[in-house]
């Protein structure tokens, strides 16, 4: 595929496209939401009933992304040097909270669910770079309230972030990439259908199997990301 011919490319990612940096993809074999409750850790409800438990399981994640072992893959790569490369426009649109994608040097990133190297003020919502834990006994930077912080994550029930930059990126896209990501989750899993159906865009899912979705695309590549996506990039 010629990719030059494209004016606008749209990529969408998910935990699948981590996984081979060695960070756990949610509803895979031992998957995240295998080992614990979503209700308990992922949502607004369960962080009012327990803050201590939700805290440490992000500072969990947070000490693994930022151990030296975690670090972005040849998939993560390709990306950000097609958009190094490319002509036209490119957003990469993800559902990871992680920041390979920043740290292989993309540049256009809408992080739809948040990041976890951040928090944030519970009542000022303002947003501070975070790499350590959270206690109950952490000041928030702002306001010095003990226990005043969240992460800066979007939980179930909660409206992903930049939703309105998504959509036009999504209406004016003519190719739309979809990796590593199940097709379970609303709105992302919608956006494949708002590129090709409202933006008439070519679309592909890049999978170790059928998504939920898989369906909608016109094309899929299956095989672990770290290979299919590099080599989708350097073929095309
Ligand atoms: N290469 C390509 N795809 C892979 C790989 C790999 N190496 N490993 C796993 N996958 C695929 C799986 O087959 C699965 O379809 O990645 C997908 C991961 O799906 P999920 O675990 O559901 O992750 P994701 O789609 O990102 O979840 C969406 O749900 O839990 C919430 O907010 C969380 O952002 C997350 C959202």
């Amino acid at each position: 595929m010629e990719l030059n011919k494209y004016r606008h490319v749209v990529v969408l990612t998910g935990a699948g496209i981590s996984a081979e940096s060695g960070i756990k993809t949610f509803r895979d074999q031992d998957g995240l939401w295998e080992n614990h409750k979503i209700e308990d850790v992922a949502t607004p409800q369960g962080f009012l009933r327990n803050k201590t438990l939700v805290n440490q399981f992000y500072d969990q994640r947070r000490r693994q992304l930022l151990s030296p072992e975690v670090k972005p893959n040849l998939a993560h790569v390709a990306l950000a040097e097609f958009e190094a490369n490319f002509k036209g426009k490119f957003t990469l649109i993800t559902q990871n909270v992680d920041n390979l994608h920043q740290r292989a040097g993309s540049k256009n990133i809408i992080p739809m669910h948040g990041e976890l190297l951040k928090v944030r003020c519970l009542r000022t919502d303002k947003i501070f770079e975070w790499h350590g834990d959270v206690t109950s006994s952490t000041p928030c930077p702002c306001c010095q309230k003990a226990g005043g912080l969240r992460p800066h994550i979007v939980w179930f029930g909660e409206m992903p972030l930049f939703m309105d930059e998504i959509e036009e990126s999504l209406r004016d896209c003519d190719l739309f990439l979809a990796i590593g990501t199940s097709g379970q989750v609303y709105p992302a899993a919608m956006f494949v259908q708002t590129a090709r159906h409202q933006a008439q865009a070519h679309t592909i899912e890049f999978n170790l199997e059928k998504s939920a979705n898989h369906s909608d695309f016109h094309q899929q590549i299956f095989g672990p990301a770290a290979t299919t996506v590099p080599l989708f990039f350097t073929r095309t």
